[in-house]
């Protein structure tokens, strides 16, 4: 049966604490999608909620001791870590999270959870202060960072007694959340890909810099994008006001020297590079030291400088089995300039927008591109960035794919 027709297979790891029994519901509601479910618990969960219910509820035996004989002749971690299309724990303890980003497994629930190919989503439940803990934050970070999907806790009057973050999210919200993931298409899976997004700024005096109107919502929504298909994804970031996707490695940067530095440092590991940002291409030769004054009427001239171009940089040291991706924001004759940026800059595709045009480019939510290759030229209309960057990824694919062929 192909992978597409078959029942999707979801393995519910649930950990001691008082949400346990929210557990039961998550599973019954998976079931009513149509989703086979297999829950593993750790010893603590079974002194909240006894495996029989959820032996009931899930028609499976329940796994919880690595030592214990497998229900079937196979090895029972490794077969449920194989079986799962998504490894959903919830709830999430403290302790499971400290596991998982530490790469310990000394129970079935953290050796099947290190064992899986399959995308882990982790629903965290515990007390305020516990959730707080730098050591869980950075667990947390740790975790996003390698592409664990958080479904963040909520707010509220806990089990404990405290109020604050630590509370279950809704039992409907943690379902739905699993079946779009299984619904999503996981064709990045294994690619590293490195997106670059927003803007530079170029300081002139320590007040002052020289900047533009990229908003870093195109480069994101690739970011957030290829994220979500599989990839392990890196987004060095301009300045921007927006909030950064989920399980992405974030790389800040401020001027075009600094994305240029990041960008070489990190390049070699990559599979696929996409440069949506818009780096400056001039900056001052000399940054004055104090504010700069106003000059009495005479006007002011500033000395600027060529900055590096960070995608030809990279297009010259690109190795075999990379895919070079990179945006050309025009005002005029769009593509006749992208054509030459994607030869000039050793680029793959090159997306070409055309700024001026109502709806595209800088700051908005929507772009209108031109998807152009060696060989082809796509158009596509005006489209939600979340679209354009779906639509992007589709073509790297298709180039990876034609380029396995020849
Ligand atoms: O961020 P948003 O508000 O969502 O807006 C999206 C966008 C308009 C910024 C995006 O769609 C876009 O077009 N990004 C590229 C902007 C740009 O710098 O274009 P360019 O034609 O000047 O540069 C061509 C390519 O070279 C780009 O991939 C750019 O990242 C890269 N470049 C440019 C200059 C430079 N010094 N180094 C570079 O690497």
């Amino acid at each position: 049966m192909s992978t597409e027709n078959r029942t999707k297979c979801v393995v519910l790891g649930v950990t001691g604490g008082i949400a346990v029994y929210k557990a039961c519901e998550i599973l019954r509601l998976l079931q009513k999608r149509g989703i086979d479910v297999f829950v593993v618990m750790t010893k603590n969960a079974t002194r909240f909620v006894s495996p029989l219910t959820f032996e009931t509820l899930s028609g499976h035996p329940v796994a919880v001791d690595t030592f214990e004989r497998p229900a079937t002749w196979e090895v029972e971690h490794i077969a449920l870590a194989k079986r799962a299309d998504l490894f959903l724990i919830a709830p999430a303890t403290a302790n499971i999270m400290a596991k998982l980003a530490n790469g310990i497994a000394d129970d079935m629930l953290s050796t099947t959870a290190l064992a899986t190919r399959a995308p882990v989503m982790i629903a965290p439940a515990m007390n305020t202060g516990m959730w707080d803990n730098p050591a869980t934050q950075q667990n947390l970070r740790t975790l996003e960072a390698r592409g664990v999907q958080i479904i963040a806790p909520a707010t509220g009057h806990l089990a404990c007694g405290d109020s604050g973050a630590g509370k279950l999210e809704a039992v409907e919200t943690i379902a739905e959340r699993a079946v779009q993931a299984l619904e999503r298409r996981q064709d990045m899976r294994g690619l590293r890909v490195m997106v670059t997004a927003g803007p530079t700024r170029e300081a002139l005096d320590p007040v002052r810099y020289l900047s533009n109107r990229s908003s870093g919502k195109m480069g994101y929504a690739i970011a957030q994008a290829a994220r979500e298909r599989g990839a392990q994804v890196t987004l060095l970031t301009g300045p921007v006001a927006i909030p950064a996707p989920q399980g992405v490695e974030i790389v800040p940067f401020t001027t075009t020297m600094e994305l240029l530095e990041c960008a070489k440092a990190r390049a070699d590991g990559q599979d696929v590079i996409i440069q949506a940002a818009a780096p400056a291409d001039y900056r001052a030769r000399e940054i004055a030291a104090q504010k700069i004054k106003k000059q009495g009427g005479a006007g002011l001239t500033l000395e600027l400088v060529e900055n590096p171009d960070v995608a030809a940089t990279l297009g010259e040291r690109k190795r075999s089995g990379q895919t070079f991706v990179g945006f050309a924001a025009e005002t005029q004759d769009a593509i006749a300039h992208a054509e030459d940026k994607l030869v000039r800059k050793n680029l793959d595709l090159i997306v070409a927008n055309d700024v001026t045009r109502p709806g595209a480019g800088f700051d908005v939510d929507t772009n209108i591109v031109t998807m152009i290759t060696r060989s082809a030229q796509m158009q596509l209309p005006l489209l939600s960035k979340a679209d354009v960057a779906e639509r992007i990824l589709d073509q790297i694919l298709a180039l990876r794919e034609q380029r396995r062929g020849d």
